[in-house]
């Protein structure tokens, strides 16, 4: 089509319509006003498409110049913001292919040639969908580094670990952040994994069943920055996989956010009050004038749940669809788009949140000490004197019983007493009966005691740079 007849497409299509599309059915089927945000891998990808078609010969030396210096005009126009983005012209391709023929005349109309949209939109959104991935990396490598600074100054911090939510044992702190530290890290190399096959090229595959002209894939590869070109032109137009596994890994990501974000929200609470956070960071209430409320924590919460949902749609987008290209692909970019934007703006905040929490070791302490936190440190006690460790299990509970009743810690009970329940023990259980003797006891590859945190601390160091 030139330019002219592109803009006739609002009366119809080709000779082959005799009357013009609806207003109706164009604005249902029109993507421009999403898909524009493609722009710049669009205008990308034909270049690189036109180098090849002179390359090969398919086009001038002339036609080449010409396009470039179109895309070059184009380029400015849509940074200026000066572009006029048409409806009539349905997508973002549409859109910068007819301003080219305005602007060059017949080169423009020659760019499209061995292609088709289908696999202009795949390459496109391949393109667009890389440089944020290179744009997300440093940001899961700072929400790390955030945790990991809290950790370095609370290793000697003690919060008591939960399971069911009751007091289990006490751990350091920084074990804690650096549980998160963990799953960020696996994040960030699915991350690295999935771009690999992001990266790959569908050009050249044209509608579906490839072209007739003698393209040069590997080289339109080569110019974009593709690891490699799709081996399957059918395949090739209508994969979204590397869509999907991008909201997957998003997904997984918000859901670590998501628990972070959780314990926040439980550890400002007045119940807890094991953390503040920043004024900055908080937001009041309207009608209650005493409130601090957590509400970013809970917003990240939250936005877990819209980041599902683009998973959702695009699994449920893809299961029906037969091979090949089907307009139901268009529906792709408006899920995958808010993905990316809410977890870039959910990683950005939460790692400055984070770095910069009040933590309130004494409130974490005495929390840990009210829950009978080292009571398996007196069960492993009784088996070092050679009692079964059932046995123990046994013992402790009248212990912990006895101390219920008496509205005291194991370690403030006389020894008169616990040697009543096992005339092992000795002056030495009160050692083994500190919360901090407890974390020194926890010396295993991946615990909590404090020499084997401040390794973690440095493996991560090394590796975060
Ligand atoms: N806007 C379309 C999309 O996003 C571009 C491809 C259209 N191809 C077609 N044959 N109608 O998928």
């Amino acid at each position: 089509m030139s330019s002219n007849q592109l803009d006739k497409k609002a009366q119809a299509w080709s000779a082959l319509f005799s009357e013009p599309m609806s207003e109706l059915v164009k604005r249902y089927t029109a993507s421009v006003d999403f898909d524009k945000r493609l722009w710049q891998a669009d205008i990308e990808g034909s270049l690189a498409h036109a180098a090849m078609l002179q390359a090969v010969g398919i086009i001038s030396a002339q036609d080449l110049a010409d396009i470039q210096r179109g895309m070059a005009q184009i380029r400015a126009e849509i940074e200026s913001g000066a572009f006029e983005w048409k409806l009539d012209l349905e997508d973002v391709h549409l859109n910068v292919e007819a301003r080219l023929t305005q602007l060059v005349g017949d080169a423009g109309k020659r760019l499209h040639t061995g292609r088709s949209r289908n696999d202009q939109v795949a390459t496109d959104v391949r393109l667009w969908l890389r440089g944020e991935i290179d744009q997300l990396q440093p940001l899961l490598a700072a929400m790390q580094r955030a945790l990991v600074s809290v950790a370095e100054k609370n290793v000697d911090t003690i919060l008591p670990g939960f399971t069911h939510m009751q007091v289990a044992q006490p751990v350091s702190f920084a074990h804690h952040m650096l549980a998160y530290v963990e799953m960020f890290a696996r994040d960030a190399e699915r991350l690295a994994d999935l771009r690999k096959r992001v990266n790959r090229l569908p050009l050249g595959s044209a509608a579906l069943a490839g072209t007739s002209y003698p393209l040069d894939r590997e080289m339109v590869a080569r110019l974009l920055g593709f690891d490699a070109v799709t081996q399957n032109s059918l395949d090739a137009v209508s994969d979204r996989d590397f869509a999907i596994e991008f909201t997957a890994f998003a997904s997984i990501t918000m859901m670590h956010v998501s628990r972070m974000a959780e314990e926040i929200v439980l550890w400002m609470s007045q119940n807890f009050a094991f953390i503040d956070l920043a004024d900055r960071y908080c937001t009041g209430s309207s009608i209650m004038p005493q409130k601090r409320n957590p509400d970013v924590a809970e917003l990240a919460r939250g936005k877990t749940g819209r980041v599902y949902g683009h998973l959702t749609a695009l699994l449920t987008l893809m299961k029906g669809q037969p091979l090949t290209y089907n307009k139901d692909n268009q529906e792709d970019k408006e899920p995958l788009f808010d993905a990316v934007d809410t977890l870039r703006d959910t990683l950005r905040i939460m790692a400055e949140m984070v770095e910069g929490i009040i933590v309130k070791p004494e409130a974490m302490e005495s929390a840990a000490r009210r829950g009978y936190a080292t009571a398996t440190d007196l069960a492993d006690y009784l088996v070092k004197k050679g009692l079964p460790f059932r046995d123990a299990h046994e013992v402790v509970a009248h212990a912990v019983k006895v101390g219920l009743q008496r509205g005291v810690d194991l370690s403030e009970l006389p020894l008169d007493v616990l040697q009543q329940f096992n005339p092992a023990i000795g002056e030495d259980v009160y050692e083994v009966l500190t919360l901090r003797g407890s974390l020194q006891a926890r010396q295993v590859l991946g615990g909590t005691a404090p020499v084997q945190v401040r390794a973690q601390i440095e493996r991560h160091r090394q590796r975060l740079g």
